[in-house]
């Protein structure tokens, strides 16, 4: 069920890739997110973190943290003893602990280097878990989630934020358009890497969204899996319980 889509077609695995595209990227990716998303993203960040309030959790891990919005979004709305936030990409998370400094948040929000699939945590470490845009960029999505699932309480709650494929007219086309189109010519004018906004869709494509991903959660050991739609399937959230 994992994705082979990788962004360049280099001997590298998938993992290596990965991070060389974002270490690309990294100093226009907060620019071109909220440029290509038309600032909607951050909507999705508040609403997926939202639904850890009723939950208070103290110690969180973000995971694929990227330049920090995650978890800058969850501390705010959270408040929380304590959020690490973990990346393959040193060039990312650069951005980040700067943005992080300059907030006075770098002392509660600590960035450090750390693969989904090989979490530098002991087992039962955190109350919830949250991963934006993330999921989708693993090498080996069942390993990844499985990763998490280990460093996770028992009754902690993951949340998970990921691109989805609209399925209705006339938003699956206009999506498929803005997608596969404006968004690598865009992409590819201020980033200055030919391939990372081509491979966005082409990943989105290859990522088993909605149904497929719950069974996949299901299948790590994650119970009652949720998953809602934000603006008609453009993006989803899940959410799953280590069982106590
Ligand atoms: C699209 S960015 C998302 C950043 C941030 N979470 C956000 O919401 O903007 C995806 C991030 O996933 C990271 N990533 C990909 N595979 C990973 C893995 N196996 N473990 C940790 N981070 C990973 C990439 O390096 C990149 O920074």
């Amino acid at each position: 069920m994992s994705n082979t889509v990788t962004p360049y077609q280099s001997s590298d695995g998938k993992k290596e890739q990965v991070a060389e595209m974002f270490d690309n990227i990294a100093p226009k990716y907060d620019f071109l997110n909220q440029l290509l998303s038309l600032g909607i993203h951050k909507g999705w960040r508040k609403k997926s973190v939202k639904l850890l309030i009723p939950f208070d959790p103290k110690f969180i891990l973000d995971v694929a943290t990227g330049t920090g919005d995650f978890a800058i979004e969850a501390n705010k709305r959270l408040n929380p003893t304590k959020i690490i936030g973990v990346d393959i990409s040193e060039g990312m998370m650069k951005f980040g602990r700067e943005k992080l400094k300059k907030l006075k948040l770098d002392s509660k929000i600590e960035l450090k280097l750390g693969d989904s699939e090989n979490l530098p945590f002991s087992d039962n470490s955190f109350d919830a878990i949250t991963v934006g845009f993330g999921v989708r960029n693993f090498e080996t999505l069942e390993k990844g989630m499985a990763g998490m699932f280990r460093v996770l309480k028992p009754g902690g709650i993951v949340v998970i934020l990921e691109f989805s494929r609209p399925r209705k007219f006339p938003i699956k086309q206009f999506y498929n358009f803005y997608f596969n189109h404006v968004t690598p010519f865009i992409g590819k004018l201020f980033s200055k890497d030919n391939r990372a906004y081509t491979y966005l869709p082409e990943s989105v494509n290859a990522f088993p969204d909605g149904d497929t991903f719950l069974a996949i959660m299901k299948k790590t050991g994650f119970s009652d899996p949720t998953w809602q739609p934000l603006s008609f399937g453009i993006a989803s959230i899940y959410t799953g319980r280590k069982p106590q």
